[in-house]
């Protein structure tokens, strides 16, 4: 007898994952229902406070997703319509819309190869009205926290960290990123490294006026039941998804370390044609996305030719967002960022997350070397 099996790697399966932790879920799901308090409860309060003491960090306040976080941390600067704040041109468009709902100037910066703020480009960039920058570390990969802490201290501009794809990473002080800026957005979307299965995000900072300030933001301004100091919003994290959340929490090294153990096996066994991402050993970083860059005039037909073998991969990101439609009134042009275009023609992001098996990986490595020794 003989057997059709095609393999098949999703680029990401989330229910694999849901089913591993189901019976905790169902536990959580079944103390928040009888607790009948669904909103600003003690599981929020609980994952806040063990959030805070996991990254070294005074103070956690959980929101309603990531765009949020990044956006309340922004308008708790009290940024007005002149004021810059540089951010990469390779990111979720969640990066520049956050700049844009707070009220402020995005300008946008190059990244280096590893697809990181470039330090040069950043001080390039830097004018009078420069208050913040918000480098992303993107990939789960840390950005180079000592070079642009210096050049932010000589010239008074904020660091706000999008740590969004970077939960559970540290720099070579083993400080965690959430920890490296003034105040850093955290992501719990269903695809990152430390998700939920809806929206959520974290602000995370030591600093008390900061974090008093977005306390209010993200509850309608509200001082008390009935009073409203400032115009706020409505931006919580719920009881269900806090009580999903720690979960997640208590196995966060787990997840973490399959992450890495998966672009370890990449990076051991991806032909040496292609660039891979550079494994650091003196910091930890997360690999929220395995990218590997390819020469951009097979990227388009490796990506089509992976696909039918069986292989999920994605674009991070195909559109640059100096290049996005929405951003047309900032006067941008292709060629300005060059090596974010460069970049974005060329990486392709191949399947990483916790689940994945082995055979799964040998068939992805399988057949992508094989098509490299074609292509090239
Ligand atoms: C780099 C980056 N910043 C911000 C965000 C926004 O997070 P959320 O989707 O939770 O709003 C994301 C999420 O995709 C992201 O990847």
């Amino acid at each position: 007898m003989t057997t059709n099996y095609k393999i098949k790697v999703p680029f990401v399966d989330l229910t694999r994952e849901a089913k591993n932790y189901l019976p905790q879920i169902l536990l959580n799901t079944d103390r928040v229902l009888k607790s009948g308090q669904y909103i600003n409860g003690p599981f929020v309060k609980e994952f806040e406070s063990l959030v805070s003491e996991y990254l070294g960090v005074k103070y956690t306040i959980s929101v309603g997703n990531g765009s949020d976080a990044l956006m309340l941390i922004l308008k708790s600067l009290n940024l007005s319509l002149e004021d810059e704040v540089i951010c990469p041109a390779n990111s979720f468009i969640a990066s520049a819309w956050s700049i844009i709902a707070a009220g402020a100037k995005p300008v946008f910066c190059d990244v280096r190869d590893d697809f990181l703020l470039d330090p040069i480009d950043f001080q390039r960039k830097i004018t009078s009205k420069t208050k913040v920058v918000m480098p992303v570390h993107l990939t789960g990969r840390v950005f180079e926290v000592g070079l642009i802490s210096q050049i932010c201290i000589d010239n008074g501009i904020k660091i706000v960290e999008d740590a969004a794809q970077s939960f559970g990473a540290f720099d070579s002080n083993n400080i965690k990123t959430g920890a490296l800026g003034d105040a850093a957005a955290f992501s719990l979307h269903p695809l990152k490294n430390l998700s939920i299965y809806g929206d959520g995000g974290l602000i995370t900072t030591n600093d008390k006026k900061l974090a008093e300030d977005c306390l209010l933001f993200r509850n309608h301004g509200l001082i008390n039941r009935d009073e409203a100091s400032v115009w706020g919003y409505n931006s919580r994290l719920d009881e269900l998804q806090a009580s999903y959340a720690l979960i997640k929490l208590k196995n966060i090294e787990d997840l973490t370390s399959k992450y890495i153990g998966i672009a370890n096996f990449y990076n051991n066994r991806i032909t040496n044609q292609v660039i891979k991402p550079k494994i650091r050993t003196t910091l930890r970083d997360v690999y929220h996305n395995y990218v590997v860059v390819v020469p951009p005039h097979i990227r388009d037909d490796l990506i089509e030719d992976l696909s039918s073998s069986g292989i999920g991969t994605k674009i991070h990101y195909p559109t640059p967002l100096h290049l996005q439609m929405c951003a047309k009134d900032l006067n941008y042009k292709p060629g300005d960022i060059p090596n974010v275009e460069r970049l974005a023609q060329s990486m392709i992001s191949l399947p990483i997350f916790p689940f994945l098996e082995e055979y799964e990986l040998e068939h992805v490595v399988n057949n992508f070397n094989n098509l490299i020794t074609k292509y090239l």
